[in-house]
């Protein structure tokens, strides 16, 4: 049985609603959904209906907002509840991405509160963590990645918990051609899985991302501590994303 896997994408502040219905054109043709694998689509939030749409009829393709606000509706200009997501056709979110920890200053708490409210709103979170250069040069990743998980995640019970999916994106390898090795991924793959199992999720799914792409994404998948990838900038070419999404993985060692 071959080994599940996420391929999730990450469009960020790329692809308005034209151009995702573009992309979504360029990539379905003959694309056959692969037993076990998931595709996740994250979206800018103006793009989300025309990629559900564009996508929709797909097996296990999913589409999901970057970011949510925690609040459910109310006089917060700029945001985005979890119901305005829903009603445009998400079904995922994405939280405490690093950018938005680290360039929007979005504060772990903040993150807790997010993660909360995905939960609360019926979608499925993809929680982000992720250390600094500096933390890794001083052996802190470790330290660094379990406090915003357990951060974001205490509190939350078990029911809940087994909906969440974790991707662990080291911030010194996104969008900089940098990648982790396998090896360095699997052992902060194997930290967050146990904290989750700790916690009683009792199925954790970890995903890697940063600069992951067609060239790459083989060996890191090669790596069975890898439940998928999420990709940011080798997500936006439809050719190159559905070479990946069609790698060949040996199955579970
Ligand atoms: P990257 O981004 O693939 O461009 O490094 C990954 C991410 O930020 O999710």
């Amino acid at each position: 049985m071959a080994r599940p896997l996420i391929f999730a994408a990450n469009w960020k502040m790329h692809l308005d609603p034209a151009a995702a219905r573009a992309f979504a054109a360029a990539f379905r043709p003959g694309f056959v959904p692969a037993a076990g694998r998931s595709y996740w689509f994250f979206p800018t939030a103006v793009s989300l209906e025309a990629t559900a749409s564009a996508l929709a009829g797909l097996d296990r393709v999913a589409v999901g907002a970057q970011d949510v606000y925690w609040e459910p509706k109310g006089a917060y200009t700029g945001a985005t509840s979890v119901s305005l997501a829903r009603g445009a056709g998400a079904t995922l979110a994405l939280i405490g991405h690093s950018e938005r920890r680290h360039v929007f200053g979005e504060t772990d708490g903040e993150t807790a509160k997010k993660l909360r409210a995905v939960l609360d709103g019926g979608l499925t979170p993809l929680l982000c963590v992720g250390e600094q250069l500096d933390d890794r040069e001083a052996g802190r990743t470790d330290a660094v990645v379990l406090r915003q998980l357990q951060a974001a995640i205490g509190g939350v019970a078990a029911a809940d918990l087994a909906r969440l999916v974790v991707a662990y994106e080291p911030v010194w390898a996104i969008g900089t051609g940098r990648t982790a090795t396998p090896a360095d991924a699997a052992q902060v793959h194997r930290a967050l899985r146990a904290a989750l199992r700790r916690a009683g999720h009792s199925e954790p799914r970890v995903l890697y991302g940063g600069s992951v792409n067609p060239a790459n994404v083989g060996l890191l998948l090669a790596e069975p501590e890898l439940d998928g990838v999420l990709v940011g900038g080798a997500s936006l070419d439809p050719a190159g994303w559905r070479s990946m999404v069609e790698t060949r993985v040996g199955p579970t060692a």
